[in-house]
């Protein structure tokens, strides 16, 4: 080191400390100046032609020169003025040396997420960088090597080396595809191309998501090669393992395209030239295996390969088209073509059921509208035989086009192993509601292409295609199904189909794979691809791609394409008209907001149809769209919903079973309508049995929106544009054990975080207002999921009752069963309040508040006025309410919590013991939170928000609270299952490897300016 160390001083002038890097021949050293400059000094292996590094050099000179903004490194001069110097090394060996600028950033390699957008953006250095180096000429860019692309079939003659026969078919098959590509491969222009683009040649800067390709290195493999053969390569690495690999591939190509044009015939090529890399790949593995036998690692790194090649869910054909997409070129050759055919003759095909369409009505089965099936996780047979009673009078109606539906409940409709996983929704024909045995006449000429009888449930029952063309010649295809299978009797493929010929009927249900009788009728541009599965449905996030696949077949039908097609509400509208029409401080949760149209237990839909895990949401305590809950409020409104001047039984119903639930001296029950409003009745309860104003609540605490909860909520009135403390308000700190003063190591810190009530208690007394109370969440929620020391409350308890207060216990987000172990938390503290406040849960979404408390409380507030609450204690409300605390009890829910709460916390500690950022893990049941940290031990309020954000985008919905807004905020339904937890956990363990080691920039802390702080 200390030989090339002064090799770097004496001959380029450059003073450094060097570290070595990685290199399987090459000795590559990072130099780190005294000024902070860094270089790479390249020390080539001995023997090492010049004429390889020369070229080089000039590659990287002419791209600097003609492309000064790529992200490519610069040669640094020797003091002599040349860029490559020979050097002998400590044992007297001749090497080549050279200098560069070093490049910042981390390899693509190990970086995570290889989001769409940074692969773009790697498509937009390749192309640019092949665009610079375009004119650039070395003699050595011509050589044979077993890398260079267009010589790739040398493969052939050593296949004998992959000993799996489907292996070795699969790569044969390969090279054939390519063969029969070669000619037009070698007839396009050659140039000078990086031609290893892999993810150890990418460098990439930036931190939790905000990632840009910040370097293009190791020019070592050039060669001259049409520039097809850069994204090919490139390609090969970019898919392996990725969840979407097609995606990927058409944003590098999108990319590449946007920088350097590639022609239609170059993008066709770029797929077969792929395989090909990843054919040469594995074969030269297997070759060098033979070399080094005891190597498992040559085998191992395989693996992507052989996984991406044998993947059957990538299709060919299909790639191709998307390729052609993503260049905005026409999806297949013929599209356009084939498009303007259809339309041409729009208004004079035979009529699909002989009679016109035109003033049959849509029928929604939309995500937005339809409540089939109730369960969108499954659909049962007879839901599907039922779905004729959408449009109930009519005897035949349209299903739309691109109409996102939940239908598709199996897991074959899923990409993921999880229920939230995506899952494809989208409609991507028409269908038409008409009785069983109707006769459907071929709109077009065609042979058959296939026809089956798919018998499964909800399945297609008998489907048919059609091949069709233009007069031009361009294959196009339709596809009716849900037919009578009796069609696979009678025809079979290529069999001619004359236009306006009744060529099939409409199935039973029995026939049609359990549906309602209809016909499915679908138009699709190619058929690469798409057989054998033919998708009837697509993802929301790729329908772009499907609907250039298969558009609209309303022409088909003599229809315009409005009349079919179904457009689900615009969620930027709906953004849009929010902020026209609220007010700006109505937040929205997650930089892209979701749009929730429908809910199922602990899952949620958005207007595409997307699901949604529910990890957040406490308010629907038994679940979203309970049928109990929807069947109890039906039944209630069609009888009578009025209020508590009358006498029903169901008011005291709830009031019994809530009791029932509660210790004894807490007998009265008051009925509102939110946990505000309960907490202002509870203010004034304490007040009427103190006689005194002054309240006692922790800091950070949250009660509630109105008048008086805000004036006891330091969440609300400290925070900024707040309205800042009353005078009759004493904070006292929060007992948090883990960032709070007194931490978990001292044993006698309940006592001490209580004690901080006396001086509190003193205050007020002092400033005359007494003691009326105190309030807290019994577990502080947007505090940070604080779970108070043991013996806490029952010691603040004593204090306050001492000094003539009441203890009022804010249970609104820890009551009825969410900490499973526990039915209220005062439980887990040990403490009997005199005052309990519960909301949110306790009516699963419909707005309910109560108040419970002792007798004589109640009776020193009934010495006031008369109390009473228009809607609070309806009796809808009651009806709810107690069915919300029926079902907690009869489907076992607190048990879950329990269960599922500690499966999760449980994963969350194995998480914190692998993640520094992660710094607590806290709760009880299913109330929890992760508190991320910096690596200063600071609050990671940015890391908390990427990973609320990216889970969001995983489909998890969660939280995030705590003064600094850094601690993760978990607390679902508790309906939650197992597979949702581990989907949780695995999801998260995932995002947070993307966070690495990130720590926040510094900052000043503005009490001491230093220049380049730059923020004073
Ligand atoms: C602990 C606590 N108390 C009271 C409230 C206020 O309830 P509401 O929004 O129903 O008025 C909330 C709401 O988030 C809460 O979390």
């Amino acid at each position: 080191m200390q030989h090339w160390m002064n090799a770097l001083n004496r001959h380029w002038g450059i003073a450094a400390e060097l570290r070595q890097l990685a290199g399987e021949y090459d000795l590559n050293f990072l130099a780190e100046a005294a000024n902070g400059a860094r270089y790479l000094l390249k020390v080539m292996r001995a023997g090492c032609d010049p004429a390889l590094v020369q070229m080089q050099i000039g590659a990287l000179d002419h791209i600097g020169a003609a492309a000064p903004g790529l992200p490519v490194a610069k040669p640094v001069a020797a003091l002599d003025g040349s860029k490559l110097v020979e050097i002998a090394d400590a044992e007297g060996l001749a090497r080549l040396v050279w200098v560069q600028e070093a490049l910042p950033g981390a390899c693509y390699a190990d970086v995570t997420p290889h989001s769409e957008d940074l692969i773009l953006r790697l498509g937009r250095v390749l192309g640019a960088s092949d665009r610079a180096l375009d004119g650039f000429a070395h003699p050595a860019l011509t050589r044979d090597f077993k890398w260079d692309l267009t010589a790739a079939r040398w493969i052939e003659g050593e296949l004998d080396v992959i000993h799996d026969d489907t292996r070795r078919a699969l790569i044969n098959g390969i090279a054939d595809d390519f063969a029969r590509v070669e000619d037009q491969l070698n007839a396009l222009p050659r140039q000078a191309i990086h031609n290893d683009a892999n993810d150890y040649n990418i460098l990439v800067e930036g931190e939790l998501g905000r990632t840009a390709i910040s370097g293009l290195i190791d020019f070592g493999d050039m060669c001259a090669a049409p520039k097809v053969c850069e994204l090919a390569i490139a390609g090969a690495y970019v898919v392996l393992d990725h969840p979407r690999p097609e995606r990927a591939l058409a944003a590098l190509v999108r990319g590449y395209h946007a920088a350097n044009r590639l022609s239609v015939d170059e993008v066709e090529l770029i797929w077969p030239l792929l395989r090909m890399r990843l054919a040469v790949s594995v074969v030269n593995s297997a070759l060098m295996a033979l070399q080094v036998p005891d190597d498992p690692y040559v085998t191992i790194s395989q693996g992507p390969a052989w996984r991406f090649l044998e993947n059957t869910a990538v299709k060919g054909g299909l790639v191709s088209a998307r390729l052609r997409a993503a260049c905005g070129f026409p999806v297949t050759e013929g599209a356009d073509r084939i498009r303007d055919h259809i339309d041409a003759h729009r208004g004079s095909y035979p009529a699909l059921i002989g009679e016109d369409l035109a003033q049959a009505p849509m029928g929604s089965l939309s995500v937005e509208t339809s409540t089939y099936p109730r369960d969108p996780f499954h659909m049962p047979v007879e839901d599907a035989a039922r779905l004729g009673a959408v449009v109930p009078d009519a005897p035949i109606w349209f299903g739309s086009y691109n109409e996102p539906r939940l239908i598709y409940a199996g897991p074959a409709f899923r990409s993921g192993p999880w229920r939230a996983s995506d899952r494809r929704t989208v409609h991507l024909g028409v269908d038409i509601f008409a009785p069983a045995g109707t006769l459907l006449y071929a709109p077009l000429s065609g042979r058959v292409e296939a026809v089956e009888n798919r018998s499964d449930p909800l399945d297609y029952g008998g489907v048919v295609i059609l091949h069709h063309e233009t007069p031009q010649g361009d294959a196009f295809y339709t596809l009716y199904g849900h037919l009578d299978p009796e069609i696979c009797d009678r025809l079979k493929p290529g069999d001619p189909v004359a236009q306006g010929s009744a060529f099939c009927r409409l199935g039973t249900p029995e026939q049609n794979g359990g549906w309602a009788p209809h016909a499915h009728f679908q138009l699709a541009l190619t058929a690469d691809g798409m057989a054998p599965d033919w998708p009837g449905v697509a993802d929301p996030d790729d329908i772009t791609f499907w609907q250039a696949i298969c558009p609209n077949p309303a022409a088909l039908l003599n229809l315009p394409d409005e009349k079919t097609a179904h457009f689900p509400t615009s969620k930027e509208a709906v953004w849009q008209d929010r902020q026209a029409h609220f007010a700006p401080n109505l937040r929205l949760s997650y930089d892209d907001p979701v749009m929730v149209v429908r809910g199922w237990r602990h899952h949620l839909f958005d207007e595409w149809g997307r699901p949604y895990l529910d990890a957040y949401n406490n308010v629907p305590h038994v679940g979203h769209a309970h049928p109990r809950l929807q069947a109890v409020a039906a039944e209630q409104l069609g009888r009578v919903n009025t209020n508590t001047r009358y006498l029903h039984p169901a008011q005291t119903a709830f009031a019994d079973k809530l009791l029932s639930k509660l210790p004894d001296p807490l007998q009265v029950c008051f009925f509102v309508n939110s946990g505000s409003e309960a907490n202002e009745l509870a203010l004034r309860l304490a007040r009427a049995y103190s006689g005194a104003t002054g309240i006692v609540t922790p800091d950070h605490g949250y009660h509630g929106n109105t008048t008086g909860a805000i004036d006891i909520s330091a969440y609300k009135f400290n925070a900024p544009g707040g309205i800042g403390p009353s005078d009759w308000v004493e904070l006292i700190e929060v007992a948090d054990d883990f960032r709070g003063r007194f931490r978990r190591d001292d044993p006698y810190r309940a006592r001490k975080f209580a004690d901080l009530v006396d001086p509190a208690i003193a205050a007020l007394q002092a400033k005359g207002h007494g003691l009326a109370g105190f309030i807290a969440e019994t577990f502080p929620s947007v505090g940070g999921q604080i779970i108070p020391p043991v013996g806490y409350l029952p010691a603040v308890y004593d204090k306050v009752r001492a000094a003539g207060g009441v203890c009022i216990a804010d249970e609104v987000q820890t009551g009825l069963g969410r900490l499973g172990e526990y039915y209220f938390g005062f439980e887990q503290q040990g403490a009997v309040p005199d005052i309990v406040v519960l909301g949110k849960p306790i009516g699963n979404g419909h707005p309910i508040g109560v108040v419970i408390t002792t007798r004589t409380i109640a009776d020193s507030f009934a010495q006031g006025p008369e109390f009473f609450s228009t809607f609070g204690g309806s009796t809808l409300s009651c009806r709810i309410g107690k069915e919300v605390l029926d079902i907690v009890d009869e489907e076992g829910l607190q048990d879950n919590a329990q269960r599922m709460g500690a499966r999760l916390i449980d994963g969350l500690r194995q998480i914190e013991g692998d993640f520094v950022c992660v710094g607590d893990v806290r709760g009880m049941g299913l109330f929890l939170g992760v508190e991320l940290v910096n690596p200063n031990g600071s609050e990671a309020t940015e890391i908390c928000a990427y990973l609320k954000n990216r889970m969001r985008d995983h489909r998890i919905l969660i939280g995030s609270e705590g003064p600094k807004d850094n601690i993760l905020k978990i607390r679902p339904p508790l309906t939650i299952e197992a597979e949702d937890i581990d989907m949780i956990l695995i999801t998260l363990r995932d995002i947070l490897e993307e966070v690495g080691d990130y720590a926040p920039p510094a900052t000043c802390d503005h009490t001491h300016h230093h220049s380049g702080c730059g923020c004073c």
